[in-house]
């Protein structure tokens, strides 16, 4: 076990690299944020969001959970999100989960979890979406990593279900939502190419958040 106290020592040692890159390094860390990026990713201590994409501090503002999940009624993942989209107005929404991701495995098991039952629901979800490809796959291992991508991939869609990022998109063409997966065994990156525009396109039919207003001005038109 790490020494408690030792974190601090660390502190110090990490203010005195800090100077040494950058004199007036804290200057411009108290001054204000003006992240691109906003990172939703898994609390699991092997995927730390900065230094996977090789950001310093400012670059990045993150939003982690067991299992990167954004429930539709999660007061803090939505206010996280709302605030970067329209307070920060971040250019690019990133959802990276991870194979081996311990909160995916436990959803895989239809057991009780305790308190983490209403949690990893939003994954069994998932699993129940996509059941007939899943049960296609042989490998419960190969089973697991495509459960790990569909779940980055669903979780995109409740962050494009958003109204901050319809309306913001809609105003100003950002933000992107990407879908990524971080590999533990070689620390890789891995893009999933999620169609953004398509799937907001897609689901408008049915998330669309155009305002009473606005539905009653096309009526008008046409
Ligand atoms: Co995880």
């Amino acid at each position: 076990m790490k020494d408690y106290n030792q974190l601090f020592e660390n502190n110090k040692l990490w203010i005195k690299t800090m100077l040494k890159k950058d004199p007036h390094f804290f200057e411009k860390l108290a001054k204000d944020q003006n992240p691109d990026f906003l990172y939703i990713g898994c609390s699991d201590s092997r995927v730390p969001a900065n230094e996977i994409m090789g950001l310093e501090p400012r670059d990045v503002f993150v939003h982690r959970n067991i299992a990167n999940i954004i429930d539709n009624i999660d007061v803090n993942a939505n206010s996280v999100i709302e605030f970067a989209v329209e307070q920060l107005q971040v250019k690019h929404i990133i959802v990276c989960g991870h194979y081996d991701c311990g909160g995916v495995q436990a959803a895989m098991q239809a057991r009780d979890l305790g308190i983490m039952n209403g949690w990893l629901r939003s994954i069994r979800d998932v699993y129940r979406l996509h059941k007939t490809e899943l049960n296609l796959i042989k490998s419960e291992k190969d089973r697991f990593d495509r459960l790990v991508e569909l779940n980055v991939h669903e979780q995109s869609v409740n962050v494009i279900k958003s109204k901050a990022v319809q309306m913001s998109y809609q105003r100003t063409g950002y933000p992107i939502v990407h879908g990524w997966v971080f590999s533990l065994h070689n620390g890789k990156l891995i893009d999933l190419k999620i169609d953004f525009e398509g799937i907001l396109n897609d689901i408008k039919e049915i998330y669309g958040l155009e305002s009473p207003k606005d539905i009653d001005q096309k009526k008008k038109q046409q």
